[in-house]
């Protein structure tokens, strides 16, 4: 049986992970978020102390490791792991790595009726086949609002025009990167993530009762 691929693209702090949770509860699928890796990835570079510019330290610490943690964790979700993400990602070398990863977990869990894929380049990149390819947008302050409490919560001091900093900091690295940068994939639906979850889930539900 043909597995069922959903993308979830959107800048940081859109809700992506959240709406992928949602969609992996009602639809039964399996959700893999491919932040998650880059973050892992980040947080070996950052315990092992890479020069993260040198292209080749970074290539030959990637050749050591044959599997990384899909497990979240409060641990990789700090400021400091979201700017080293965001800077590691850049690289080619990461991207095909981690792609890699995102790859080898879809064909490894045949038994799964499907998945439910967030992160920057899924549907325009990683998955371009997809059944369907939703793109979350918000406003970057709302995006700001919303990690703020989210990081005071987890017991994490926070300021918030430091938030809304780094989250613009991050969508122009994310943006204008050269190799796989965030964009509207083709063929994807924009989902305003601006107002209440329920109005959220409501777009997208209409979508996935058509598939
Ligand atoms: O989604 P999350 O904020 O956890 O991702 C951390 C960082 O990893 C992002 O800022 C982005 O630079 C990078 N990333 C990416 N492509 C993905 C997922 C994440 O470049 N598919």
């Amino acid at each position: 049986m043909k597995k069922l691929i959903v993308t979830i693209d959107g800048p940081a702090a859109s809700g992506k992970e959240k709406i992928a949770k949602y969609i992996s509860k009602k639809w039964k699928l399996n959700h893999l978020d491919s932040g998650i890796l880059y973050r892992r990835l980040a947080l070996i570079f950052l315990i092992e102390k890479i020069d993260i510019k040198n292209i080749n330290k970074i290539e030959n610490k990637l050749k050591e490791i044959d599997q990384i943690s899909f497990r979240n964790s409060n641990h990789i979700r700090t400021q400091a792991i979201s700017k080293l993400a965001s800077k590691i990602a850049i690289h080619n070398c990461v991207r095909r790595f981690i792609n890699k990863l995102q790859y080898n977990f879809v064909n490894k869990n045949k038994k799964m009726r499907g998945f439910v894929i967030d992160g920057r380049d899924i549907g325009s990149v990683v998955f371009k086949k997809a059944d369907l390819k939703l793109y979350i947008d918000v406003n970057p302050e709302i995006r700001a609002k919303r990690r703020y409490k989210q990081l005071i919560d987890s017991g994490e001091k926070s300021i918030y025009r430091k938030i809304l900093k780094d989250i613009k900091l991050r969508d122009k690295q994310d943006k204008l990167r050269k190799h796989s940068p965030l964009v509207i994939p083709k063929g994807s639906h924009i989902i305003n993530n601006n107002g209440s979850f329920k109005d959220t889930i409501n777009q997208i539900n209409i979508l996935l009762d058509k598939i």
